[in-house]
């Protein structure tokens, strides 16, 4: 699916779902293949910049007969920005966004302010956000810019986990933990939108 149509016609329309599991960056797509099988009354929304990879990932879903999962060829950043209302993930994969090592490609990273404040809006209060990466440096800067997103909290007591959250294990994971790299692992939950003054507690989202 192009992300025009999602646009153009809306979440609801095309998806028939007002809520869903969003991830970022599928690659292969088993991870969502297996989830939306394992979960068939949620409905699953992937997103990938590659075309040969959606392409790719659409064949598999067809042929396996899954009907809520949809794939969509865009950028997450034009995803979020342009195509998704408001509070309507409530949940949210990034498993091994590119690492982009050099100092000059950091402002590639997906993981950024601007991007994170994206995942703010799109998220419904309470909705979780799951990062992965084995690349030390790129998990520090995770850390770090998570450490300011005030709309999340970490599910960690650390900065984040050394086990995996349940999911089933993505290509470039199997491949990392077979070189025997560390992984880290972010969770997060989005928290509830602050009362407006005078606002009774149960008025409150
Ligand atoms: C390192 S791979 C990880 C793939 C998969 N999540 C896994 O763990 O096996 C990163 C993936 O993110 C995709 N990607 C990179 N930048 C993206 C962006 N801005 N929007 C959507 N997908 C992106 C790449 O094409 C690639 O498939």
């Amino acid at each position: 699916m192009e992300a025009e149509e999602l646009r153009n016609r809306g979440l609801r329309a095309c998806l028939k779902a007002d809520s869903v599991v969003l991830e970022i960056g599928f690659g292969r797509a088993e991870a969502p293949i297996e989830m939306a099988r394992a979960f068939p009354d949620r409905v699953f929304l992937g997103v990938e910049v590659s075309r040969k990879r959606v392409h790719r990932a659409g064949r598999r879903v067809a042929r396996a007969g899954i009907q809520n999962l949809r794939l969509i060829h865009a950028t997450a950043e034009y995803l979020l920005e342009r195509v998704l209302p408001d509070d309507c993930v409530s949940e949210c994969w990034i498993n091994f966004p590119d690492p982009w090592p050099k100092k000059r490609h950091h402002r590639r990273r997906l993981i950024r302010p601007d991007v994170v404040g994206q995942l703010a809006r799109v998220l419904e209060p309470e909705a979780l956000l799951h990062v992965s990466t084995d690349h030390p440096d790129y998990a520090e800067w995770i850390a770090e810019v998570m450490a300011t997103a005030f709309d999340f909290v970490s599910l960690h007591d650390g900065r984040w986990a050394s086990t995996r959250p349940a999911r089933p294990e993505t290509a470039y994971e199997a491949e990392f933990l077979a070189e025997g790299r560390t992984i880290a692992y972010f969770d997060y939950r989005r928290k509830k939108a602050a009362p407006l003054p005078g606002t009774p507690p149960e008025a409150a989202r």
